[in-house]
């Protein structure tokens, strides 16, 4: 009779944390700290870029394949396993380029302007789930500065009739189109609102409106003409954050411009900057955070 009553009484904590389970909350800003269920939370993580679409992997004939760029899915059990290492090493969160950059390939998520691709949703879907179940929570960058495996800023300005490359154009003043024209930016909207509203099978919620996703940030290593100058305009920053903060509007935007730049610092919509720090530069680190104080 005893053992029932403690066995109901356990049965009745597992609800109560049910309906307090920290996976639902969203990570909020309060000035310089990060909060989950109004307690500090930390960002540790590693970068794991291939969880959309991945590189390194040749697949079993009959998969989906695109040997030019060497691109294929990974495999659930890859996408999981790297969740339990992650979890394993104390991690609390990934940073993930392919699960918002996946443009201009076969396999992408947008082969072509405004062509959604539905099987190129299934790993992210499937990544965003293993993450929740986890209890990780994700970074997902929007466009990346080069022409990697998972296309980026050149693409959407090819599919914009700029016929630019980073081979032959990086140091053109012409790759400042990608934040300057309407038609450029307008294309990138959509293909933001294209990833944002959709609803992921495994969870019943949208991308916007999963907290798993806790931090939306621009791009990866943003750049003008010349590497490493910062030159992204303020004006795009604030205006792809106040879109994605109409679409989600519970999650963390971080510019990713490569470099605190401070211009940006007036742009409300930013909560999160960031640099890339190797190899490994803890005075670079420390410069940031005083510039950013
Ligand atoms: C948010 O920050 C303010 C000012 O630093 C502090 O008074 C408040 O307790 C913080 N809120 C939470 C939930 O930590
Ligand atoms: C994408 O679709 C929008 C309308 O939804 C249209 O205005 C635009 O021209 C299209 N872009 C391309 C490159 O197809
Ligand atoms: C685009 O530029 C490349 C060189 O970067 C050139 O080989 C190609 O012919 C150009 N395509 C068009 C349609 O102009
Ligand atoms: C999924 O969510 C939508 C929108 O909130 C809701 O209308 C629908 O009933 C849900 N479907 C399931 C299977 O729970
Ligand atoms: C910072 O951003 C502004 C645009 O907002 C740009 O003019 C400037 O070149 C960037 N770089 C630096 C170092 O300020």
């Amino acid at each position: 009779m005893k053992l029932q009553i403690l066995s109901l009484a356990a049965l009745a904590l597992i609800f109560e944390g049910h309906a307090l389970d920290t996976r639902d909350m969203p990570v909020v800003r309060n000035g310089s700290v990060l909060l989950l269920n109004d307690k500090p939370w930390k960002a540790v993580g590693a970068n794991v870029y291939w969880l959309g679409l991945d590189e390194n992997v040749l697949p079993p004939p009959g998969e989906p394949y695109y040997p030019p760029l060497h691109a294929s899915y990974p495999h659930p059990g890859r996408t999981t396993q790297i969740m339990a290492i992650i979890t394993a090493m104390g991690g609390t969160m990934i940073r993930s380029h392919t699960l918002g950059i996946s443009v201009g390939n076969p396999l992408s998520l947008w082969p072509l302007p405004n062509q959604t691709n539905p099987d190129a949703f299934k790993p992210i879907d499937w990544a965003i789930y293993q993450a929740r179940v986890y209890g990780l929570r994700l970074m997902v960058p929007l466009v990346d500065n080069f022409d990697y495996y998972h296309g980026g800023k050149y693409t959407f300005l090819r599919w914009s009739g700029f016929n630019l490359s980073r081979s032959v154009d990086e140091r053109n003043p012409l790759v400042q189109e990608f934040y300057n024209n309407p038609k450029v930016v307008d294309l990138f909207k959509t293909y933001i609102r294209t990833l944002l509203t959709h609803r992921n099978p495994y969870t019943n919620l949208t991308y916007a409106e999963d907290p798993t996703i806790f931090a939306i940030e621009t791009g990866n290593e943003l750049c003008g003409p010349v590497w490493g100058d910062m030159d992204v305009p303020a004006e795009w920053v604030r205006d792809i954050g106040r879109f994605v903060k109409e679409l989600a509007p519970a999650k963390l935007f971080v510019d990713g411009t490569y470099g605190v730049n401070r211009t940006h610092f007036g742009v409300e919509e930013v909560d999160i900057f960031s640099n890339h720090y190797y190899p490994v530069s803890t005075a670079k680190l420390q410069r940031d955070l005083e510039t950013c104080e």
